[in-house]
């Protein structure tokens, strides 16, 4: 049962939406649930056992206790779902279907990759968890699930207007909030989350996420690169400036072993955007030669020429103080295991010749 499930729950009084993220090791299943059914909302921690096509889930919210008993049909689990703790005890049904988009919407990986760890977690994690100052709050931060905490965080989303959006006016004590101020307008931690309302309220990324349109280059971007390229493309860590890249196909279609992840499911419309985007930053921060060899030339060759290995394994020689004529050669040709570069011409050739020259043959 591990990964993201989404459906409904229907009862006679209510009937909404639901989602589950949960995590399957041996027989024993943890995670959480959310719903979103008239009086029946919010996210429960969730813990059970599947056995077969049965699975037994026990969850709790604060005084409110749910116990759900599904079977597996096709790829369904569906069964009833009892609520106790409230004034009048709730006999529902419960059916929830593998999340067919994978819980991919735009800025779910922003919101894992920055807004958990740089702002919910750190700050309203203070409160909005069980046992917290706002646990009866509909707004409930998961640790350690990105997952339930993003479902949670889009009902406070405002689509027809984001900028009047709960999620921003609450911890800005815009609007009246049981926190108090928690972020301030224009600070590094309220940037994290205003980016993250605009990512999900972009044009065809309705928070609903069903819509799931195409993703402009600049969304997937901050969604699947940012956090390790940095979120200009300017390079952090070990991830290079790609702003000039040319070979962007390449990186996704094979990735890069331990240091990058393959990204497949991007090499057809997605890398275009992608593409557009990075050569809109490297037209921006300039066409030099260092960035060009940042971008097609460091990982092998090494950040000072003098040598280096791409996280594949292969071993460019030291080029810092070589000839104009051989790199046009080997650019334009390619050798063993260098590939050529279709896209970089004679002057981007010679803007890295002298980027080489005078930055990095030095000391002979
Ligand atoms: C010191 C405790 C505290 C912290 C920290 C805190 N909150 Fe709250 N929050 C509350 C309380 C209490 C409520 C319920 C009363 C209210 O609605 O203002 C609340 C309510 C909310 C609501 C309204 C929920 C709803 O649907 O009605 C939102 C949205 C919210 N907080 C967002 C945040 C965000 C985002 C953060 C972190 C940046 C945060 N809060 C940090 C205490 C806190
Ligand atoms: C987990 C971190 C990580 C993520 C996520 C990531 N990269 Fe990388 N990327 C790296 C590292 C590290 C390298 C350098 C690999 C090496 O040394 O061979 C790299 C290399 C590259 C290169 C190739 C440079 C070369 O000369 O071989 C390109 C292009 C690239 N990344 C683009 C992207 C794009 C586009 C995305 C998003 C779809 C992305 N990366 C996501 C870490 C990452
Ligand atoms: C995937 C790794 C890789 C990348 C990326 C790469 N190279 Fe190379 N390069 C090599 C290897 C390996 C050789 C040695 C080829 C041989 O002799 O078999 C080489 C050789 C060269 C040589 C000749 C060195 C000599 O001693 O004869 C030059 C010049 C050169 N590369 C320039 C570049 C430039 C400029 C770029 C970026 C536009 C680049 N390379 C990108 C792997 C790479």
């Amino acid at each position: 049962v591990n990964g993201a499930w989404q459906g409904r729950i229907t009862a006679a009084a209510a009937a909404g939406a639901a989602a589950a993220a949960l995590t399957q090791r041996g027989a024993h299943v943890t995670g959480t649930l959310t719903a979103d059914a008239g009086p029946l909302h919010g996210t429960f921690a969730v813990s059970g056992r599947v056995h077969g096509g049965a699975l037994r889930l026990r969850g709790r919210r604060g005084r409110i206790r749910l116990v759900w008993r599904a079977h597996l049909d096709a790829a369904t689990w569906s069964g009833p779902l009892a609520v106790r703790g409230r004034r009048t005890p709730l006999r529902a049904a419960l059916a929830l279907t593998r999340d067919a988009a994978g819980g991919v919407r735009c800025g779910d990986g922003w919101f894992a990759s920055d807004v958990m760890p740089r702002v919910l977690v750190p700050i309203c994690a203070q409160c909005h968890v069980e046992g917290g100052l706002a646990a009866t709050a509909p707004f409930r931060v998961t640790v350690g699930d990105a997952g339930a905490t993003v479902l949670s965080a889009l009902r406070e989303i405002d689509a027809g207007d984001p900028s009047q959006s709960k999620i921003l006016l609450k911890p800005r004590a815009a609007l009246p909030h049981g926190g108090g101020q928690r972020l301030v307008p224009g600070s590094a931690e309220d940037d994290v989350l205003a980016r993250w309302v605009a990512l999900v309220t972009a044009p065809g990324c309705g928070p609903a996420g069903g819509g799931g349109g195409p993703r402009t280059g600049a969304q997937l971007w901050a969604d699947e690169c940012a956090s390790c390229h940095g979120a200009d493309a300017g390079g952090q860590g070990e991830a290079p400036n790609v702003r000039c890249a040319t070979r962007v196909d390449d990186a996704l279609g094979r990735g890069r072993g331990t240091a990058m992840p393959a990204f497949p499911e991007l090499l057809g419309a997605d890398l275009s955007a992608l593409e557009s985007w990075l050569d809109g930053l490297c037209t921006t921060y300039g066409r030099t030669g260092a960035a060009l060899y940042a971008g097609n030339c460091a990982t092998c060759h090494g950040p000072t020429a003098r040598g280096g290995r791409n996280a594949l394994g292969v071993a460019g020689p030291g080029i810092a103080c070589e000839g104009g004529g051989d790199y046009q050669e080997k650019v334009a040709n390619g050798d063993g295991r260098m590939p050529a570069f279709p896209a970089l011409d004679r002057t981007d050739v010679d803007l890295i010749v002298s980027f080489a020259h005078a930055e990095l043959c030095t000391g002979g």
